[in-house]
């Protein structure tokens, strides 16, 4: 058989055993549009499954200083920011986010994924320890793995497991945790682990991608990613850190040194969402009451983030549910393992300031229905 003809086969047979599975999965052509409104196939729906938390990617202002930087920069960066030399808008972005979030600097990836797997390994390495929350995003564990340290997994959120694993733990020890965790919405018990790793001269690291411009409030960790691509409704990532770390990072971090910088069109929308973010905190309220609400009507725990898992256990479940619901006009993702752990199959909610109240009841109420049947 040609090498062609193996690599086919090879194709082939994983596909086999992901649909064996039910793990198949498909890229659906969708166009978003303002107010998480999105039609698919010719249907109007809502979307209760991005992460565009404040409705700013299809806003005309950062449409407009995308434009106008487009205009002005470029569209491309050229090669890494170290080559082609700084996009100006690179620092304005970075200093927009040290100050918003109190940290002495900051760096701008072209990703939340590439900060992550670019910093974790300039942190630590072979003699040294990460301590990671099982329930991390894949990208932390990627960056972890990457980095060649010994990894320990905590259990979610359990800071006295996090402290036995802490006792054994050799060389630096890094502990990895996000803010407000992705397919869960609840939050981490920050200030506990930061005391945690004080007491241990551990280095807490934070992943912010869900909490940026949503659910501000003083965090310790001495060094903080987080991502433009959810509630700023651009893209990109970033790292906030001492500035040493920073400078440090700008030499060692790969996914920095050896991928190209992000489109200034890009980073002028990201800083015209942070002014917005700013300059209309009604949005963030918005997005958080419409969160409540859906709780509040459905019977649910109150929520702590604008993330809403409603659980439903088994895979296909999921999905019928995921499929009725688009058939009645919204779009709420099934999320299953490996996303998730196995057992846990859910639809993942969340809410933006452009849903309106009675977009919120529609969907508790056709939800319902659903589940029900
Ligand atoms: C917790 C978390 N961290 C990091 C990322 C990666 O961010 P980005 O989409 O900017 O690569 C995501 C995105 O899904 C995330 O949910």
């Amino acid at each position: 058989m040609s090498s062609l003809g193996r690599l086919t086969r090879h194709a082939e047979a994983r596909l086999e055993r992901l649909r064996a599975a039910g793990q198949h999965r498909v890229l659906r052509p969708t166009h978003r549009a303002t107010d998480a409104r999105a039609s698919r196939a010719g249907r109007d729906l809502i979307s209760f499954c991005d992460n565009d938390y404040l409705s700013l990617s299809c806003d005309p202002r950062l449409i407009h200083a995308a434009c106008e930087a487009a205009r002005h920069y470029g569209v491309g960066a050229g090669a890494s920011r170290l080559i082609t030399g700084d996009c100006p808008l690179n620092s304005v972005l970075e200093q927009r986010l040290a100050a918003m979030k109190g940290m002495e600097a900051c760096l701008v990836f072209g990703s939340g994924y590439l900060a992550n797997i670019g910093t974790i390994p300039a942190l630590v390495g072979r003699n040294d320890t990460i301590l990671l929350d099982e329930l991390s995003h894949s990208c932390m564990h990627a960056g972890a793995r990457l980095s060649g340290a010994e990894i320990r997994v905590f259990r979610h959120n359990d800071v006295s497991h996090a402290a036995e694993l802490m006792q054994e733990a050799t060389g630096q020890v890094l502990l990895l945790t996000e803010t407000v965790f992705s397919m869960d919405g609840d939050l981490a018990p920050i200030e506990e682990l930061a005391a945690l790793c004080e007491r241990h001269d551990a280095w807490l690291m934070s992943d912010d991608a869900h909490g940026l411009g949503i659910m501000e409030k003083p965090n310790p960790a001495l060094i903080q990613m987080g991502t433009l691509s959810k509630a700023a409704g651009a893209y990109g990532g970033y790292v906030c850190a001492p500035a040493s770390v920073i400078d440090m990072l700008v030499s060692r971090a790969r996914s920095l040194v050896y991928t190209t910088g992000l489109p200034a069109p890009i980073l002028a929308a990201a800083i015209t969402a942070l002014d917005i973010m700013h300059a209309e905190p009604q949005r963030a309220a918005q997005a958080k009451a419409n969160a409540a609400l859906f709780c509040q009507l459905l019977d649910l725990p109150p929520p702590e983030s604008v993330i809403v898992p409603v659980i439903v256990g088994e895979e296909a479940r999921a999905m019928t549910i995921s499929a009725a619901l688009e058939a009645e006009g919204y779009l709420v993702t099934a999320i299953r393992p490996p996303t998730v752990p196995e057992g846990t199959s859910r639809l993942r909610v969340t809410f933006a300031s452009g849903h309106s109240e009675e977009d919120v009841r529609r969907l508790s109420e056709a939800l319902s229905g659903v589940m029900a049947a």
